[in-house]
């Protein structure tokens, strides 16, 4: 092998440039020419390579975002846009693939894995919602990012006797919201793993109310099915039910910038690395990530076909610590 290519594809999240750094110094360390893809998988079809150098990523580690910038791409999802994209990889002679991301880009990973490319993955998201890995690059510092909002929510919420629905991301995931939740003392958690209707949401801050607490912050998973809108909708008819006056505040994409702290670099460095080494010592077809507390190889296709199992008796303790 001589040339690899890395692209970071889905969203964004903090640590994939430690990951790029990584990749492209340990890359070029094992003599490896490589190539970076500006706008991941969309990049890719559209041919947009260029050459990467140890001097191309220097100062980055400490920067949130992916300096090679990424995209959610339909195209590769269709037969052509997949011919496309081996052609590309074909006609620059690029002989392994490196993709940093989540769920969807590792599906991508998958399919031009099937197709014959050799292709590594680094399971990236804030999402931490991508089996074989125990966070994925993202997750912690998102958790942080949330975590200080919620701090600060709680003072406010304090001082003026009321309860907020704080809404954090994780698409279909609640592990944002139920660590999140866990870690700020809130009084009520809303996943999309174990739904809660309004009516016993409004019973649950009620008792907070009645029990003399100061405040209610109530985690909310923006995908369970009374997220920061639905609640919202129904307390708007309702807030004579609460006792707290209600705030709902939607953290949205604030969780995904900002600088990744120690752990995401770690992690992130790590990875970058043994995907370069997995890429010349073993080939491809593998998503990389972190485990156990260390890096662990899972095929793509168990990748693909598995979930995470959630933690139900976290959700449990979080109720009881609630009190
Ligand atoms: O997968 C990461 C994530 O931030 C999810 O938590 C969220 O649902 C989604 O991406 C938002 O996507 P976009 O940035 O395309 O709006």
């Amino acid at each position: 092998m001589k040339r690899i290519a890395l692209l970071t594809s889905g969203g964004d999240a903090p640590g994939m440039n430690a990951a790029i750094r990584a990749v492209v110094r340990t890359g070029v360390a094992r003599g490896f020419e490589v190539f970076g893809i500006r706008n991941g998988f969309a990049g890719l079809i559209g041919g947009d390579l260029f050459r990467l150098g140890p001097r191309d990523v220097g100062g980055i580690i400490e920067r949130g975002g992916t300096i090679l910038g990424t995209s959610r791409c339909e195209d590769l999802k269709t037969a052509m846009g997949q011919s496309v994209a081996l052609q590309r990889l074909q006609a620059s002679a690029i002989d392994g693939l490196i993709v940093i991301g989540g769920n969807g880009s590792q599906r991508g990973s998958l399919v031009l894995s099937q197709r014959g490319i050799r292709v590594v993955g680094i399971a990236s998201t804030i999402d931490n919602d991508l089996f074989g890995a125990e966070p994925s690059i993202g997750a912690t510092t998102a958790l942080d990012t949330a975590l200080e909002a919620i701090d600060r929510l709680r003072v406010t919420a304090s001082s003026h006797k009321r309860a907020f629905i704080v809404e954090v991301m994780g698409r279909n995931s609640g592990y944002l919201a139920l660590m999140a939740g866990i870690a700020g003392g809130a009084e009520a958690i809303v996943l999309p793993e174990e739904p809660l209707e309004p009516e016993a949401l409004a019973a649950e801050i009620r008792r907070s109310y009645e029990r003399g607490k100061s405040h209610a912050i109530v985690v909310v998973a923006e995908g369970a099915s009374y997220n920061a809108e639905g609640c919202a909708r129904y307390f708007g008819e309702h807030a004579e039910r609460l006792g707290f006056e209600l705030r709902v505040t939607r953290l949205g994409h604030i969780q995904r910038g900002g600088a990744p702290g120690t752990f995401d670099r770690l992690i992130a460095t790590r990875l970058g690395a043994a995907a370069s080494e997995h890429l010349q010592t073993q080939g491809g077809g593998v998503l990389l990530g972190f485990m156990r507390g260390a890096v662990e190889a899972t095929t793509l296709a168990e990748v693909a076909a598995s979930a995470k199992v959630f933690d139900a008796s976290l959700y449990r303790l979080a109720r009881t610590l609630a009190e």
